[in-house]
């Protein structure tokens, strides 16, 4: 079943119900309020009426029977032709009086009927009696006593034709009313379900013809101002950020591969070149060395694309304990001080405070590794670097002063991302694959903290990594 097919049913089934439901509402309430408004007509007149008639037995049933009474009677309850008629009938059933209306002889009452007067009591009940009143009459029996003795009783009644009648305009009036609201609701559902249908089946049509390779397309927006539009602009939205991830890996894919490619392609030429001809022990060494070299610098590329791969899909667990931050970076200075040596570079750990924290012990070495290596790396001969650790109100500041070569101001948003080297042409055994910085970030983030670069180019740079303190 079509989406339109099962909103329409559901739709009419809906407006079908509330046209009803307001419509057996409002039948029911007039009805109840005309049926109260004619009881209360009734009893008034027998109450009032009772209360002029009400003598001593014997009185009784002479002053009712006769004619001025009977006059007094109608002008006093303003009956006039078929309305209705007020009648007295003795506690035996006889007619004593009656205004000059419809019913004769009285309305014969069964034993129950009676005692029910007896008891006080009065009852409503309708007749119907074609040569009367077509719509029938409504008659209240009301019971009249002197003191405890039982009179008789007076048999109020009035036509039900002005109910009748107000039943039949209602009926029509909803006969008429039903199918109209029925049928303009109808077309204004059909009609703005149609224009949101077009617009979505316009949608699935376009969706349909986009490839992998057209991220680039966007669906045109609508002018309205409503879900509809929301639903495109989000579509369009969805493309954009989609367009972006694909291009990031498409990047990310030629990058690795460029990165992997490079020393292959060197080892293959080094092997090439030792096979050419015969070579003495020393230059195989050499060679395999080199290869060696080549080797390890491809697995620290793959392991770090590892890493990246797992934590761009969560799957990498940051082990926090509580560690000394000051501890984790003197040993690795220590470490680092051979590196920098080699390059002719003063590294400065000195008095570094004891800081604890909450962090990954083996996580947090990776990243202190490649700030302090990078200050090393990118430095000029006799150049400096500083460690040092500072705090603010909410965290300790690791610090990475270096008197290198410094980063571009345009190149330093950029560091951060996968594979980017700010120098492309610079030798190879200097730099890396460009993804350290990358990973550096993401720990740092994984802890809660934050990085932050100051650089001028040509004369150094920090690197600020700021690490949230233990909530004590
Ligand atoms: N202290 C620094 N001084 C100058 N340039 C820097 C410094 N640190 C980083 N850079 C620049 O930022 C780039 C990215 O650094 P990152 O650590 O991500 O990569 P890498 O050191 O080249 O390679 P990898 O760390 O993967 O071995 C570097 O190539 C370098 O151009
Ligand atoms: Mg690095």
């Amino acid at each position: 079943m079509s989406f339109r097919t099962k909103f329409l049913i559901w739709f009419n089934f809906t407006i079908l119900f509330i046209i009803g439901f307001f419509s057996f509402g409002m039948y029911f309430g007039a009805m109840h309020s005309m049926e109260e408004g004619i009881n209360n007509r009734l009893l008034s007149v027998s109450v009032a009426t009772s209360h002029i008639i009400t003598k001593p037995p014997d009185d009784f049933a002479i002053s009712c029977g006769n004619k001025e009474f009977q006059e007094l009677l109608e002008a006093f309850l303003g009956f006039t032709g078929h309305e209705g008629y007020v009648r007295v009938v003795s506690k035996d059933g006889k007619s004593l009086s009656c205004t000059r209306t419809i019913l004769n002889p009285p309305v014969p009452l069964t034993k129950r009927d009676l005692d029910v007067l007896r008891s006080k009591n009065y009852f409503f009940r309708d007749i119907h009696l074609e040569d009367v009143s077509e719509s029938g009459i409504r008659i209240c029996f009301y019971p009249l006593f002197y003191e405890s003795n039982f009179l008789g009783y007076l048999e109020v009644g009035a036509s039900l034709e002005k109910i009748q009648k107000m039943k039949k305009s209602l009926i029509y009036l909803f006969a008429i009313i039903i199918p109209i609201t029925f049928f303009i609701s109808n077309l204004g559902g059909f009609f703005i379900f149609n224009r949101g249908l077009q617009s979505i089946i316009f949608l699935s049509r376009e969706l349909k013809n986009f490839t992998a390779h057209e991220l680039y397309k966007r669906v045109p927006v609508p002018n309205s101002k409503d879900e509809i539009r929301e639903l495109f602009e989000s579509i369009n939205t969805m493309m954009a950020s989609l367009e972006k991830s694909f291009e990031q890996i498409r990047q990310f894919s030629a990058d690795a591969s460029h990165e992997l490619r490079t020393p292959l392609t060197i080892i293959k030429g080094e092997i090439e070149v030792a096979l050419r001809s015969e070579r003495t022990v020393e230059e195989y060494q050499d060679t395999l060395v080199s290869i060696l070299e080549e080797i390890d610098r491809m697995s620290r590329i793959v392991e770090d694309l590892l890493l990246i791969a797992k934590a761009d899909a969560k799957e990498v667990i940051i082990e926090k304990k509580r560690i000394k931050l000051n501890n984790i970076l003197n040993e690795l200075c220590e470490q680092l001080s051979i590196f920098a040596e080699a390059k002719n570079v003063e590294l400065h750990y000195d008095n570094l405070p004891e800081v604890e924290i909450n962090a990954d012990p083996l996580r947090l070495r990776q990243v202190f590794t490649n700030i302090i290596e990078n200050a090393i790396k990118y430095n000029v001969n006799n150049g400096k670097v500083f460690v040092s650790i500072e705090e603010d109100e909410h965290n300790y500041i690791v610090k990475v002063k270096d008197t290198g070569i410094g980063i571009r101001k345009e190149d330093i948003g950029k560091i951060f991302d996968r594979f980017y080297r700010a120098d492309k042409s610079r030798k190879r055994e200097i730099g890396g694959a460009g993804l350290g910085l990358s990973i550096c970030k993401w720990i740092i983030e994984s802890h809660g903290g934050y990085i932050k670069v100051e650089s001028e180019y040509g004369k150094g740079s920090t690197f600020s990594i700021y690490l949230p303190k233990l909530i004590v």
